[in-house]
């Protein structure tokens, strides 16, 4: 070791390393922004159990109740039984199951695109569309590729822009304000816009702090307009939004109108994990052979992979899970402003109730829990400073009496807290 290296050891090297992350999460706990994880006892659901105590669960993306469905319980034991815990490899190397293929067909049968392929998550897919896109020249010379990317999109995308941008110092970034049409219409008409080999819109279907959707008819126009390709994540609006849960493309009148889509079977499709991305037979099938996640990574446990299916049954079946959650977000919408809260308006399961400064949001937070409802409170820097808020979601798992509870409770702590008059 050089002398240079090892003063630089000495400074610091490992044994101060672990102090540092002590300071450091100290540092969090002071400053209120350590994340402080709830024990749930029991299974997932409308109503929880916390401390012995029945809960109104607020908090998670259990939109269509499937998380503890009789239906989906069932078929992820039959896919136990049948099918086996795993697959102990990866796909390339030791095949994949029938199952894993029907659920890719029955993905993008659903979502109005030619085909699918599983990742072990939507983080991972997301990653893996960048990297895997935009790794290749194509025998191409001298190019460059564009991402243009909304500012609030979710880390998953971020993080994959920023791996692929890193890994082949060939693809560039515009990042517009975000859902600002008038801006990403700006970026697409610059000069310099045309000298770009390949461009990707890059948005969320639904954006989870806001609750809020892109207006994906815009989206469509302008991709096609400028010859770019259009790619939405759907985490959270496929199985919530458009008449037949099939997302924000149905909600804005353009299904199978989108290039690629991204999605996770870890929120309304029954919860537990797995993400995938589709589009066109081309698209798909290069990512099996460039996705790294994809091809370094094992699939999907069978089990995971029939409550899917199952899942995908149930919302091609009818649309009474989706129906109830409109009705259910409807309702808790309605009346939270009946009581005097101020939410951001929209139609979506995720109602941010706004309570302005972090510490009241971590107070509500906390004293709804003493109230049997459990609700997170997000601040800065996770959303705009002043803008604190709590982050209601609702699910096709609550019942009325479950949603007057909830609203009960955020009335008398509203009050107790002054953010109700
Ligand atoms: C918009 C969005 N994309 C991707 C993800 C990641 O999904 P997964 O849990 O399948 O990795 C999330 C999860 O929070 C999300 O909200």
């Amino acid at each position: 070791m050089s002398k240079e290296n090892a003063a630089i050891k000495n400074k610091f090297g490992v044994e101060k390393l672990y102090s540092a992350l002590g300071q450091e999460l100290d540092k969090a706990r002071e400053n209120k922004t350590y994340k402080y994880e709830v024990p749930i006892e029991g299974k997932q659901s409308g109503v929880v159990k916390v401390d012995g105590k029945e809960t109104v669960m607020l908090a998670s993306n259990n939109y269509l109740g499937l998380a503890n469905h009789p239906r989906i319980l069932e078929a992820a034991r039959k896919g136990l039984d049948e099918h086996g815990f795993g697959m102990a490899s990866v796909r390339f190397i030791c095949g994949a199951q029938k199952i894993h293929f029907e659920l890719e067909e029955r993905i993008a049968a659903f979502l109005g695109c030619e085909a699918a392929i599983l990742h072990s998550s939507c983080f991972a897919a997301n990653e893996a569309f960048f990297t895997g896109l935009m790794s290749n020249d194509y025998g191409q010379r001298d190019y460059r590729d564009i991402i243009y990317s909304d500012q609030l999109n979710h880390a998953s995308i971020i993080d994959g822009i920023r791996l692929c941008r890193i890994a082949t110092k060939t693809t560039d970034l515009k990042a517009y304000k975000h859902n600002d049409l008038a801006q990403l219409k700006h970026f697409l008409a610059e000069p310099d816009a045309e000298q770009y080999r390949i461009g990707v819109i890059v948005t969320d279907g639904v954006f989870s702090m806001e609750g809020e959707f892109a207006p994906l008819n815009e989206f469509v126009d302008l991709a096609k307009k400028n010859d770019v390709l259009l790619f939405v994540d759907e985490s959270h609006s496929t199985g919530v939004l458009g008449k037949t849960g099939r997302g924000t493309p149905e909600e804005c009148g353009v299904h199978g109108k989108i290039d690629v889509i991204s999605g996770t079977l870890g929120k309304a499709l029954g919860g537990a994990a797995g993400g995938f991305l589709t589009g066109k037979k081309e698209l798909i099938e290069y990512l099996r052979q460039k996705s790294r996640p994809y091809t370094f990574s094992n699939t999907l446990p069978p089990p995971v992979v029939t409550a899917a299916i199952e899942a995908f049954k149930m919302l091609e079946e009818d649309s009474s899970l989706v129906v109830k959650l409109r009705e259910n977000t409807d309702y808790f919408r309605k009346e939270i402003v009946r009581a005097g809260f101020t939410i951001l308006e929209g139609i979506h399961a995720i109602v941010p109730v706004m309570v302005g400064e972090a510490a009241i949001a971590q107070d509500m937070s906390a004293e709804l829990l003493k109230e049997g409802v459990y609700a997170r409170g997000l601040w800065y820097p996770v959303v705009p400073q002043g803008e604190a808020r709590i982050r209601v979601q609702i699910s096709a798992a609550h019942e009325r009496k479950d949603l007057d509870r909830a609203l009960a409770a955020f009335e008398k702590v509203g009050k107790k807290l002054g953010v109700l008059k």
